[in-house]
């Protein structure tokens, strides 16, 4: 998610020497790529089957896969079809969302809607996803509540249709308010082969939602991405299945319904966020994840995540760096040495999504503490250049700011040293692109008791070297 560079200061490191500390920066490290998968005995549908119980059995085909479907050719963001679920109602408010991340004529999908654009909105821009309006499905649905609901269901196999077979390998969902990370994204799907069934996505950070909704449902705020094969092989039989659950309210567990009754279950991947939470999510997007960003949601109902800057101002700020590695957001200084597996929780700086009774989060969390010794100084992304002025390497330079002074005492436990006089922490990054995943990365700083600069030096962690 970010890099929550987080930086201890001791008495002994505060001397102008190089020093070994936490950057906890991105790292990856999913594990398990192997699902289960049941579709083989679940091809056809059950009541169809013709088969004769007392043959022999017969081997059964892989998930069809066209020609040109082969399985581990290298993944490139135009092999993902993007399905946006907005409205006409909604579209104008929603658009610098979709606009912060959308690449014109590079990325491919469209925004499905439930009308034509008129007024205001015409003549559509070229920065926005291609609109289509959806189908008329109200003869599948039995009251207007589920209309919209199949609606965004159904979008799904409407874009099949009109983008099928193209070099397509992926169909990712995602409403018009998130905000996806393109990059980490192919990333993340490249790891899996999608001429098998995948259903990849998140629950929600609220217990109360999952359990209210479901545990094993991908929130198609946070988006959710169906493998090629999946979405084929759901397609021929969508209407009947959309039959079977046209009760359900909700578009994202009919969607979870129709998956499973071919055998599929969710795959959650940390990186992809709903973001039911609310307020200040800085604490979430600040601990040290081991999975990159791949989305988040729910801007409306947050503050702007940079103080200082309105929603659409953050959101584009936060995109920024997003040609060199799409996640620095902040960076944190403590005045105490802690280890990653503590700096890793979050702090809880966001409320619950609704009124409800602790637990409230899927995730723990750290309370935030007055404590000089406990509690960090606060720095935001300000800005990222890559320069090649530095010697002959091309370096990223990431600078963080305080959005506000901090008058933080001393930890006196640790000697008489204040992070206080820094404004500015100043990250050196090798300009090799984007991290590699199953990396993470390490640091030295260099800081001189007094300054107003701290510098930091990203490079990779040497064997077995801890982050504590
Ligand atoms: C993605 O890969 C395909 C080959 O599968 C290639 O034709 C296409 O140009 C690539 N697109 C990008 C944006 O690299
Ligand atoms: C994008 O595609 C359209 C139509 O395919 C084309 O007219 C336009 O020049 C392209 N724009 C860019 C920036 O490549
Ligand atoms: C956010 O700030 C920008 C630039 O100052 C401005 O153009 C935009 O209208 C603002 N958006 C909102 C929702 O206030
Ligand atoms: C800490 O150092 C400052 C000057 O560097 C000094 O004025 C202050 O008295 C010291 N405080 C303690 C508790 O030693």
């Amino acid at each position: 998610m970010s890099t929550g560079n987080a930086i201890n200061l001791s008495s002994r490191q505060q001397n102008f020497k190089q020093l070994s500390l936490s950057t906890l920066c991105k790292s990856i490290a999913i594990s398990g790529l192997i699902l289960f998968l049941f579709y083989s005995f679940l091809y056809s549908h059950p009541y169809t089957r013709s088969t004769n119980l007392f043959m022999p059995f017969i081997e059964r085909k892989e998930p069809a896969s066209s020609d040109n479907h082969t399985p581990n050719s290298p993944i490139n963001l135009s092999h993902i079809v993007f399905v946006l679920l907005g409205s006409v109602n909604t579209w104008k408010y929603r658009k610098p969302y979709i606009e912060a991340w959308w690449r014109k004529n590079i990325t491919r999908g469209h925004l499905w809607l439930d009308a034509a654009p008129t007024g205001e909105l015409v003549p559509w821009p070229s920065s926005s996803p291609a609109f289509r309006v959806n189908e008329d499905i109200t003869r599948l649905a039995v009251n207007p509540k589920s209309v919209v609901q199949i609606r965004m269901y159904h979008s799904i196999f409407e874009a099949f249709r009109v983008e099928n077979n193209k070099d397509v390998k992926w169909y990712v969902m995602a409403d018009d308010d998130t905000l996806v990370f393109v990059d980490n994204l192919v990333e993340l799907l490249g790891k899996y082969d999608h001429t098998k069934y995948y259903y990849i996505g998140t629950n929600s950070e609220s217990i109360h939602s999952n359990a209210y909704i479901s545990f094993d449902m991908g929130y198609g705020g946070a988006g959710y991405a169906l493998s090629y094969a999946l979405v084929e092989a759901l397609a021929s039989e969508i209407d009947g299945c959309i039959q079977r659950y046209k009760h359900l309210f909700f578009s994202d567990y009919i969607s979870q319904s129709c998956s499973a009754d071919l055998g599929v279950d969710l795959k959650i991947e940390k990186g992809i966020h709903q973001i039911d939470l609310r307020v200040d999510i800085s604490g979430l997007l600040s601990s040290h994840p081991s999975s990159p960003l791949i989305s988040l949601h729910h801007f409306d109902a947050i503050d702007p995540i940079f103080p200082s800057k309105n929603r659409s101002e953050s959101i584009n700020h936060l995109m920024k760096p997003a040609k060199f590695d799409q996640s620095r957001y902040s960076a944190h200084i403590y005045q105490s040495i802690f280890p990653r597996s503590f700096l890793r929780r979050p702090l809880q700086t966001f409320r619950p999504w609704q009124k409800s009774r602790p637990p409230f989060f899927m995730f723990n969390t750290r309370w935030l503490s007055n404590n000089p010794c406990e509690a960090p100084h606060v720095f935001f992304l300000e800005s990222v250049i890559e320069s090649n002025n530095i010697g002959r390497y091309h370096v990223v330079v990431t600078d963080y700011t305080r959005s506000s002074p901090s008058n933080l005492p001393i930890c006196l436990s640790n000697g008489n040293h204040s992070a206080n006089p820094i404004h500015k922490i100043q990250v050196f990054s090798p300009s090799t692109g984007r991290k590699e995943a199953g990396r993470i990365e390490c640091c030295d700083v260099k800081y001189v008791a007094g300054e107003d600069t701290v510098d930091v030096k990203l490079s990779a962690c040497m064997k077995g070297e801890m982050l504590a």
